[in-house]
Protein backbone atom coordinates (compact mmCIF):
# COMPACT_ATOMS: atom_id res chain seq x y z
CA UNK A 1 0.00 0.00 0.00
CA UNK A 2 1.34 3.02 -1.32
CA UNK A 3 1.58 5.80 2.19
CA UNK A 4 0.32 9.19 1.49
CA UNK A 5 2.07 11.07 4.21
CA UNK A 6 0.57 14.64 4.77
CA UNK A 7 1.58 15.29 8.16
CA UNK A 8 4.71 18.05 7.23
CA UNK A 9 6.15 19.27 4.28
CA UNK A 10 9.71 17.98 6.61
CA UNK A 11 9.20 14.26 5.68
CA UNK A 12 10.11 15.44 2.20
CA UNK A 13 12.99 13.65 0.58
CA UNK A 14 16.01 14.88 -1.60
CA UNK A 15 16.19 14.51 -5.11
CA UNK A 16 18.23 12.74 -7.33
CA UNK A 17 20.15 16.06 -8.17
CA UNK A 18 20.66 16.74 -4.86
CA UNK A 19 21.69 13.69 -3.89
CA UNK A 20 24.04 13.69 -6.65
CA UNK A 21 25.55 17.02 -5.66
CA UNK A 22 26.07 15.54 -2.02
CA UNK A 23 27.99 12.87 -3.23
CA UNK A 24 30.07 15.29 -5.59
CA UNK A 25 30.51 18.04 -3.04
CA UNK A 26 33.67 19.91 -3.02
CA UNK A 27 34.42 19.95 0.96
CA UNK A 28 36.88 21.47 3.77
CA UNK A 29 36.56 23.00 7.35
CA UNK A 30 33.57 25.11 7.93
CA UNK A 31 34.70 26.61 11.67
CA UNK A 32 37.80 27.72 9.42
CA UNK A 33 35.58 29.03 6.86
CA UNK A 34 37.11 27.19 4.31
CA UNK A 35 33.85 24.88 3.13
CA UNK A 36 33.81 25.78 -0.36
CA UNK A 37 30.25 24.51 -0.72
CA UNK A 38 28.74 25.90 2.71
CA UNK A 39 30.58 29.48 1.17
CA UNK A 40 28.59 29.51 -1.97
CA UNK A 41 25.41 28.29 -0.50
CA UNK A 42 25.73 31.18 1.79
CA UNK A 43 26.62 33.68 -1.04
CA UNK A 44 23.51 32.60 -3.06
CA UNK A 45 20.90 32.81 0.04
CA UNK A 46 22.22 36.11 1.21
CA UNK A 47 22.10 36.79 -2.88
CA UNK A 48 18.34 35.89 -3.00
CA UNK A 49 17.04 37.57 0.16
CA UNK A 50 18.55 40.73 -0.25
CA UNK A 51 20.32 41.01 2.93
CA UNK A 52 24.00 41.51 3.23
CA UNK A 53 25.41 37.90 4.68
CA UNK A 54 23.84 34.32 5.63
CA UNK A 55 24.79 31.51 8.18
CA UNK A 56 24.03 27.87 7.29
CA UNK A 57 22.41 26.13 10.75
CA UNK A 58 21.09 22.83 11.45
CA UNK A 59 17.93 23.84 11.80
CA UNK A 60 15.06 26.45 11.71
CA UNK A 61 14.93 26.41 15.50
CA UNK A 62 18.17 26.87 15.86
CA UNK A 63 18.76 29.70 13.51
CA UNK A 64 15.32 31.30 15.38
CA UNK A 65 17.67 30.88 18.54
CA UNK A 66 20.57 32.34 17.40
CA UNK A 67 18.65 35.09 15.72
CA UNK A 68 16.56 36.47 19.51
CA UNK A 69 20.27 35.77 21.15
CA UNK A 70 21.91 37.85 19.09
CA UNK A 71 19.34 40.08 19.11
CA UNK A 72 18.70 40.30 23.27
CA UNK A 73 20.49 40.39 26.11
CA UNK A 74 19.61 38.61 29.34
CA UNK A 75 16.04 40.02 31.37
CA UNK A 76 14.90 41.46 27.73
CA UNK A 77 11.59 40.69 26.16
CA UNK A 78 10.65 39.82 22.73
CA UNK A 79 7.06 40.57 21.01
CA UNK A 80 5.42 37.25 19.82
CA UNK A 81 2.34 36.25 18.53
CA UNK A 82 0.83 33.15 20.90
CA UNK A 83 0.49 30.93 17.51
CA UNK A 84 3.88 31.17 16.61
CA UNK A 85 6.22 28.40 15.89
CA UNK A 86 8.94 30.15 17.84
CA UNK A 87 6.43 30.40 21.08
CA UNK A 88 4.96 26.86 20.79
CA UNK A 89 7.24 24.90 19.34
CA UNK A 90 10.98 25.57 20.36
CA UNK A 91 10.72 24.12 24.03
CA UNK A 92 11.22 27.49 25.09
CA UNK A 93 14.68 27.77 24.19
CA UNK A 94 15.07 31.78 24.46
CA UNK A 95 14.58 31.66 28.10
CA UNK A 96 16.23 27.82 28.62
CA UNK A 97 19.28 29.68 27.23
CA UNK A 98 19.04 33.28 26.89
CA UNK A 99 17.35 34.08 30.03
CA UNK A 100 14.70 35.88 27.39
CA UNK A 101 11.06 36.84 27.74
CA UNK A 102 8.26 35.75 25.94
CA UNK A 103 5.49 38.90 25.80
CA UNK A 104 2.77 36.98 23.62
CA UNK A 105 -0.35 38.85 22.04
CA UNK A 106 -2.65 37.16 19.84
CA UNK A 107 -2.20 36.38 16.28
CA UNK A 108 -5.09 37.01 14.02
CA UNK A 109 -6.61 34.17 11.92
CA UNK A 110 -4.68 35.20 8.56
CA UNK A 111 -1.06 35.24 10.60
CA UNK A 112 -0.77 38.83 11.62
CA UNK A 113 -0.60 40.70 14.88
CA UNK A 114 -2.58 44.35 15.49
CA UNK A 115 -0.46 46.76 15.03
CA UNK A 116 -2.56 48.29 18.32
CA UNK A 117 -1.88 45.14 20.34
CA UNK A 118 2.11 45.34 18.97
CA UNK A 119 2.46 49.11 20.31
CA UNK A 120 0.11 47.82 23.50
CA UNK A 121 3.15 45.56 23.96
CA UNK A 122 6.08 47.88 24.25
CA UNK A 123 7.20 48.41 27.77
CA UNK A 124 7.88 52.54 28.69
CA UNK A 125 11.17 52.97 30.43
CA UNK A 126 10.54 51.90 33.91
CA UNK A 127 13.24 50.13 35.94
CA UNK A 128 10.33 47.63 37.00
CA UNK A 129 10.20 46.73 33.26
CA UNK A 130 11.58 43.93 30.96
CA UNK A 131 13.21 46.07 28.23
CA UNK A 132 11.53 45.55 24.50
CA UNK A 133 14.12 44.83 22.22
CA UNK A 134 12.83 42.62 19.10
CA UNK A 135 9.52 42.02 17.42
CA UNK A 136 9.13 38.95 15.69
CA UNK A 137 6.88 37.85 12.86
CA UNK A 138 6.28 34.52 11.15
CA UNK A 139 5.72 34.02 7.36
CA UNK A 140 3.54 31.49 6.26
CA UNK A 141 2.27 31.74 9.42
CA UNK A 142 2.23 27.55 9.99
CA UNK A 143 -0.97 27.61 12.64
CA UNK A 144 -2.72 30.54 11.20
CA UNK A 145 -3.43 27.67 7.82
CA UNK A 146 -0.45 28.82 6.32
CA UNK A 147 -1.44 32.16 6.07
CA UNK A 148 1.27 34.31 3.76
CA UNK A 149 2.04 37.86 5.50
CA UNK A 150 1.60 41.45 2.94
CA UNK A 151 4.79 43.08 2.36
CA UNK A 152 2.63 46.29 3.38
CA UNK A 153 2.00 44.55 6.44
CA UNK A 154 5.64 43.32 7.41
CA UNK A 155 6.32 47.22 6.26
CA UNK A 156 3.85 48.30 8.41
CA UNK A 157 5.32 46.49 11.64
CA UNK A 158 8.96 47.83 10.63
CA UNK A 159 8.24 51.42 10.56
CA UNK A 160 6.24 50.79 14.36
CA UNK A 161 9.38 48.74 15.32
CA UNK A 162 11.87 51.70 13.85
CA UNK A 163 9.60 54.13 15.86
CA UNK A 164 10.38 52.70 18.88
CA UNK A 165 13.88 51.48 18.23
CA UNK A 166 13.14 48.13 18.13
CA UNK A 167 14.66 45.46 15.95
CA UNK A 168 12.76 43.06 14.21
CA UNK A 169 12.97 39.26 13.45
CA UNK A 170 10.93 37.08 10.70
CA UNK A 171 10.96 33.39 11.24
CA UNK A 172 10.47 32.73 7.30
CA UNK A 173 10.60 28.87 7.60
CA UNK A 174 8.31 28.81 4.35
CA UNK A 175 9.02 32.34 3.20
CA UNK A 176 9.34 31.14 -0.46
CA UNK A 177 5.72 29.62 0.18
CA UNK A 178 4.76 33.47 0.72
CA UNK A 179 6.72 34.59 -1.69
CA UNK A 180 4.99 32.16 -4.82
CA UNK A 181 1.59 32.25 -3.25
CA UNK A 182 1.55 36.33 -3.43
CA UNK A 183 3.08 36.58 -6.81
CA UNK A 184 5.89 38.84 -5.35
CA UNK A 185 10.26 38.77 -4.94
CA UNK A 186 11.20 37.10 -1.86
CA UNK A 187 13.23 40.59 -1.63
CA UNK A 188 9.52 42.28 -1.04
CA UNK A 189 9.42 40.21 2.23
CA UNK A 190 12.49 40.52 4.02
CA UNK A 191 13.97 44.15 3.34
CA UNK A 192 12.36 45.51 6.03
CA UNK A 193 13.33 42.86 9.10
CA UNK A 194 16.79 43.06 10.47
CA UNK A 195 17.30 39.35 10.32
CA UNK A 196 15.53 36.15 9.23
CA UNK A 197 15.53 32.57 9.01
CA UNK A 198 14.08 30.34 6.01
CA UNK A 199 14.47 26.31 6.07
CA UNK A 200 15.88 24.54 3.51
CA UNK A 201 14.14 21.37 4.77
CA UNK A 202 10.72 22.17 4.26
CA UNK A 203 9.03 22.36 1.23
CA UNK A 204 12.61 22.56 -0.75
CA UNK A 205 13.27 19.58 -0.03
CA UNK A 206 16.39 19.61 1.10
CA UNK A 207 17.88 17.32 4.06
CA UNK A 208 19.00 19.68 7.05
CA UNK A 209 19.96 22.58 7.37
CA UNK A 210 18.55 26.70 7.43
CA UNK A 211 19.50 29.82 6.84
CA UNK A 212 19.90 32.84 9.09
CA UNK A 213 20.50 35.82 6.85
CA UNK A 214 20.80 39.93 8.10
CA UNK A 215 23.41 42.55 7.89
CA UNK A 216 27.52 41.59 7.88
CA UNK A 217 27.61 42.56 11.31
CA UNK A 218 24.60 40.68 12.39
CA UNK A 219 25.83 37.59 10.89
CA UNK A 220 29.64 38.22 12.41
CA UNK A 221 28.06 38.16 15.75
CA UNK A 222 25.38 35.49 14.96
CA UNK A 223 28.42 33.21 13.86
CA UNK A 224 29.44 33.22 17.51
CA UNK A 225 26.27 32.35 19.18
CA UNK A 226 25.82 29.41 16.68
CA UNK A 227 29.70 28.08 18.15
CA UNK A 228 28.19 28.42 21.76
CA UNK A 229 25.50 26.67 20.91
CA UNK A 230 27.44 23.77 19.28
CA UNK A 231 26.34 24.22 15.98
CA UNK A 232 30.20 25.18 14.35
CA UNK A 233 29.94 22.26 11.74
CA UNK A 234 32.96 20.86 9.64
CA UNK A 235 32.79 19.16 6.30
CA UNK A 236 29.41 20.81 6.30
CA UNK A 237 29.11 20.85 2.04
CA UNK A 238 28.16 17.58 2.28
CA UNK A 239 24.71 18.67 3.18
CA UNK A 240 25.11 22.75 1.97
CA UNK A 241 25.67 20.92 -2.23
CA UNK A 242 21.42 19.76 -1.23
CA UNK A 243 21.12 23.34 -0.06
CA UNK A 244 21.66 24.71 -3.31
CA UNK A 245 19.97 22.55 -5.55
CA UNK A 246 16.96 23.47 -3.14
CA UNK A 247 17.35 27.10 -3.93
CA UNK A 248 18.17 26.68 -7.37
CA UNK A 249 15.42 24.02 -8.67
CA UNK A 250 12.59 23.82 -6.00
CA UNK A 251 11.38 27.22 -4.98
CA UNK A 252 9.42 27.73 -8.29
CA UNK A 253 7.56 24.66 -8.17
CA UNK A 254 5.95 24.92 -4.21
CA UNK A 255 3.22 26.63 -6.63
CA UNK A 256 2.24 23.36 -7.43
CA UNK A 257 1.95 21.98 -3.73
CA UNK A 258 -0.54 25.12 -2.98
CA UNK A 259 -3.16 24.31 -5.96
CA UNK A 260 -3.30 20.67 -4.48
CA UNK A 261 -3.83 22.15 -0.84
CA UNK A 262 -6.37 24.24 -2.07
CA UNK A 263 -7.99 21.41 -3.91
CA UNK A 264 -8.03 19.59 -0.65
CA UNK A 265 -9.31 22.36 1.17
CA UNK A 266 -12.05 22.59 -1.29
CA UNK A 267 -13.07 18.97 -1.56
CA UNK A 268 -12.91 18.57 2.15
CA UNK A 269 -15.71 21.46 2.51
CA UNK A 270 -18.11 18.90 0.99
CA UNK A 271 -17.48 15.86 2.71
CA UNK A 272 -20.01 15.40 5.51
CA UNK A 273 -18.86 15.55 9.05
CA UNK A 274 -15.72 17.83 8.37
CA UNK A 275 -15.70 21.69 8.34
CA UNK A 276 -13.41 23.90 6.74
CA UNK A 277 -13.10 27.14 5.32
CA UNK A 278 -11.13 26.89 2.01
CA UNK A 279 -10.81 30.25 0.93
CA UNK A 280 -8.14 30.32 3.75
CA UNK A 281 -6.14 27.89 2.13
CA UNK A 282 -3.40 30.11 0.61
CA UNK A 283 -0.33 27.98 0.64
CA UNK A 284 0.80 24.09 1.20
CA UNK A 285 -1.17 24.54 4.85
CA UNK A 286 -4.27 23.32 5.92
CA UNK A 287 -6.35 22.56 8.84
CA UNK A 288 -9.40 20.85 9.39
CA UNK A 289 -11.79 19.61 11.59
CA UNK A 290 -13.71 16.70 12.60
CA UNK A 291 -17.96 17.71 13.22
CA UNK A 292 -18.93 14.35 13.66
CA UNK A 293 -19.46 12.80 16.88
CA UNK A 294 -20.09 9.48 14.97
CA UNK A 295 -15.93 8.70 15.81
CA UNK A 296 -13.23 10.14 17.74
CA UNK A 297 -10.20 12.03 16.36
CA UNK A 298 -8.24 8.72 17.51
CA UNK A 299 -10.43 6.47 15.57
CA UNK A 300 -9.87 9.11 12.45
CA UNK A 301 -6.54 9.00 12.54
CA UNK A 302 -6.13 5.23 12.95
CA UNK A 303 -8.80 4.40 10.18
CA UNK A 304 -6.94 7.08 7.55
CA UNK A 305 -3.55 5.40 8.73
CA UNK A 306 -5.15 1.93 7.61
CA UNK A 307 -5.64 3.56 4.12
CA UNK A 308 -2.35 4.81 4.18
CA UNK A 309 -2.60 8.49 4.93
CA UNK A 310 -0.98 9.92 7.30
CA UNK A 311 -1.86 13.30 9.09
CA UNK A 312 -0.93 15.40 12.07
CA UNK A 313 -3.50 15.75 14.98
CA UNK A 314 -3.55 19.54 16.14
CA UNK A 315 -6.10 20.04 18.81
CA UNK A 316 -8.67 17.70 20.09
CA UNK A 317 -10.75 17.31 16.81
CA UNK A 318 -8.51 19.63 14.43
CA UNK A 319 -6.10 17.95 11.87
CA UNK A 320 -3.35 19.35 9.62
CA UNK A 321 -2.14 18.62 5.88
CA UNK A 322 0.79 19.74 4.15
CA UNK A 323 1.26 19.01 0.40
CA UNK A 324 4.99 19.12 -0.93
CA UNK A 325 7.18 17.36 -3.31
CA UNK A 326 6.27 13.99 -2.68
CA UNK A 327 2.44 14.66 -2.88
CA UNK A 328 1.53 14.67 -6.44
CA UNK A 329 -2.73 15.19 -8.20
CA UNK A 330 -3.29 11.53 -7.57
CA UNK A 331 -2.39 11.41 -4.19
CA UNK A 332 -4.87 14.00 -3.90
CA UNK A 333 -7.73 12.16 -5.06
CA UNK A 334 -6.66 9.16 -3.08
CA UNK A 335 -6.75 11.41 -0.01
CA UNK A 336 -10.08 12.63 -0.73
CA UNK A 337 -11.67 8.72 -1.61
CA UNK A 338 -10.03 7.98 1.63
CA UNK A 339 -11.57 10.77 3.95
CA UNK A 340 -15.14 10.04 2.06
CA UNK A 341 -15.09 6.51 2.53
CA UNK A 342 -14.20 6.71 6.87
CA UNK A 343 -16.61 9.54 6.95
CA UNK A 344 -19.00 6.81 5.21
CA UNK A 345 -18.40 3.82 7.14
CA UNK A 346 -18.50 5.82 10.41
C1 LIG B 1 7.07 28.24 11.17
C2 LIG B 1 8.20 27.36 11.59
N1 LIG B 1 9.30 27.90 12.11
C3 LIG B 1 10.35 27.16 12.50
C4 LIG B 1 10.33 25.80 12.38
C5 LIG B 1 11.51 24.99 12.89
O1 LIG B 1 12.22 24.34 11.92
P1 LIG B 1 13.08 23.01 12.28
O2 LIG B 1 12.12 21.88 12.30
O3 LIG B 1 14.06 22.95 11.14
O4 LIG B 1 13.75 23.25 13.58
C6 LIG B 1 9.20 25.17 11.85
C7 LIG B 1 9.17 23.69 11.72
O5 LIG B 1 8.19 23.09 11.37
C8 LIG B 1 8.11 25.96 11.45
O6 LIG B 1 6.98 25.42 10.95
Amino acid sequence: MKIIDLRSDTVTLPTPTMRDAIYHAELGDDVYGEDPTTNRLEEMASERIGKEAALFVPSGTMGNLICVLTHCARGEEVILGDQSHMFLNEAGGISALGGIQAHIIPNQPDGTMRLEDIEAAIRGDNIHFPRTRLICLENTHNRCNGAPLTPEYIDSVAALAERHGLSMHLDGARIFNAAVALGVSVKKLTHSVDSLIFCLSKGLSAPVGSMVCGSREFIAEALRTRKVLGGGMRQIGVIAAAGAIALEQMVDRLAEDHVNARCLAEEIAQIPGLSIDPARTQTNIIYFDLVSDRLTAEEFVTRLGQKGIKLAPTRPSRFRMVTHHGINSEDIDATLVALGEVMEES
